[in-house]
């Protein structure tokens, strides 16, 4: 970044980061809606997500702030997971919400109707793609989405030929697409396929990701590196046969399974082409990184790659409701139109209108206050800070991401890249540092980033409202947890 763009940063209105430890309660104590103080007690009625964790009650929400019932105040350095784009609490989006719970329709069987909301929603997207895709299939969540996505893809093949013989996928290692057995399948995640191998689809066959840090050989450039890639699919495509294949998957930007991690410039634009030569579809799942967290609002048009077929998710509803879509290319429509006319799917809760209205909310407030541009100068921002202050830690082997989305991989040892001990869990000690009543803020944490086993990365996506203090702040306790972590493991 140039100096007069830090200059121009800094011109930027910002709150004193000293208010991030002091941050105001509200007003109303956040009681129950039973006026009682709220309890800090758990009940252990929910199966947690980790049994041999106690995650504490969460009271409120404002901002980037999260107030809990033991008191604390946390900022939400990760949005979640990458969800809450808006940040919470937000009273547009709650009010657009309760005036479509207050028409009497928060939802509509999709089987027999349609809404003005719904059809509003389905709008703003494709206007969003610039008429790139032509439908929308909405759904509630980023597995469903994945779902529904490959059973497209499929039945694209199916409509003109029953007997296609177009039936495997191919994804990509180091992956993650969900978590329901089909998404699971498409995945990539070894320590998440592991429980259900024997369950998982075997027409799924994986390629390596695109993975610069650990891949690209010594003065490698891009376009040899994307070549390598790209000879890689077409051999996949030879040893399956292309045509048996469906369609190749990919996440423009690695979430959860790498932490962040760019496609290198030029290389969705090459799978593409290497999909189309043998008439397979191109399918990205943008639930992490699209919906405006890499900067644009859909990670593909920094290159213009549009896909065949694309997943949305997370910053799409920004945490208001679960909402998730299928964004579909007119050869795919077409198909449907000149064929069938129905896609053999469908869920209970899906195109709901009080789903619509929380998303159509979200995604207005970010195109009127032009939140995208947020992203890319506080993601520039953010991107400077980590890589000057953490960037020469002999521990973090790697820092990258696009937008409000930075990954740091963590190493034993930063020449040769070494892992650490998968039984040290060096991210969550890093994640469960950064939220400690000492740092107070969220850290994603992730593993097997290495090889799928070994490996250790988090996660930052602060929320596209963030300010340049804010980034401070996350930069000052990323050094610090950082710092802190590292130390203690050294005198183990
Ligand atoms: C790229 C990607 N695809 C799909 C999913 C699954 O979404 P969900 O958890 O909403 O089912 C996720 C979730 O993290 C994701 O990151």
């Amino acid at each position: 970044m140039s100096p007069s763009a830090v200059a121009d940063l800094a011109l930027q209105g910002q709150e004193p980061a000293a208010s991030h430890s002091k941050a105001i309660r509200p007003s109303n104590g956040h009681s129950n809606s039973n006026g009682t103080k709220p309890t800090t007690k758990r009940t252990e009625f929910l199966l947690d997500r980790n049994l041999h964790k106690s995650f504490p009650l969460v009271v409120g929400g404002k901002g980037n702030l999260l107030y809990l019932a033991d008191g604390r105040t946390v900022f939400d350095a990760t949005s979640g997971a990458a969800v809450s784009c808006l940040g919470h609490g937000n009273p547009r989006v709650i009010e657009a919400i309760s005036n479509q719970i207050k028409t009497g329709v928060p939802y509509l069987c999709s089987s027999f109707w349609s809404s003005e909301i719904v059809e509003e929603l389905c709008k703003e997207l494709i206007n969003s793609t610039q008429g790139k895709m032509k439908r929308v299939y909405l759904i509630g969540s980023g597995s469903e989405a994945i779902e529904a996505a490959i059973k497209l893809a499929r039945q694209y093949f199916y409509e003109s030929d029953p007997n296609s013989p177009r039936v495997n996928i191919i994804a990509r290692e180091s992956s993650y697409h969900g978590n329901t057995i089909g998404a699971l399948g498409v995945s990539g995640h070894v320590a998440r396929r592991a429980p259900y191998e024997p369950f998982l689809m075997d027409n799924v066959h994986h390629v390596s990701a695109c993975y610069a840090y650990r891949q690209r050989k010594d003065g490698e450039s891009d376009a040899s590196f994307v070549a390598r890639k790209a000879a890689e699919l077409e051999a996949k495509f030879q040893e399956l046969g292309p045509e048996t294949v469906i369609g190749f998957v990919c996440e423009p930007v690695v979430g959860a399974a790498l932490g962040c991690v760019p496609s290198v410039p030029g290389y969705l634009r090459a799978m593409r082409d290497v999909c189309h030569k043998h008439g397979a579809l191109f399918i990205l799942d943008e639930v992490m990184s699209g919906m405006g967290r890499c900067g644009t609002l859909h990670a593909w048009q920094e290159e213009d790659v549009a896909p065949d077929l694309q997943t949305i998710g997370k910053g799409l509803g920004g945490g208001y409701q679960p909402i998730a879509a299928v964004l579909i290319s007119s050869k795919i429509v077409n198909a449907l139109l000149n064929g069938s006319g129905q896609f053999v799917h469908g869920h209970t809760y899906q195109a709901m209108p009080v789903q619509a209205a929380a998303a159509l909310e979200v995604q207005k407030i970010q195109r009127e206050e032009n939140m995208l541009q947020n992203v890319q100068t506080q993601g520039a921002y953010l991107e400077m800070c980590l890589k000057a202050r953490v960037g020469n830690h002999p521990n973090v082997g790697d820092i990258r991401g696009k937008g409000l989305f930075w990954g740091l991989e963590f190493v034993k040892d930063k020449a040769t890249k070494e892992p650490f001990d998968p039984r040290l869990a060096v991210a969550q000690r890093v994640h469960d540092t950064a939220i400690s009543a000492q740092f107070n803020m969220t850290m994603y944490p992730g593993t097997g980033t290495a090889d799928g086993y070994a490996g250790d990365h988090v996660i930052l996506a602060p929320t596209y409202i963030c300010t340049k203090a804010d980034i401070d702040h996350i930069v000052d306790v990323v050094e610090g947890v950082v710092n802190q972590v590292f130390q203690k493991m050294a005198g183990l």
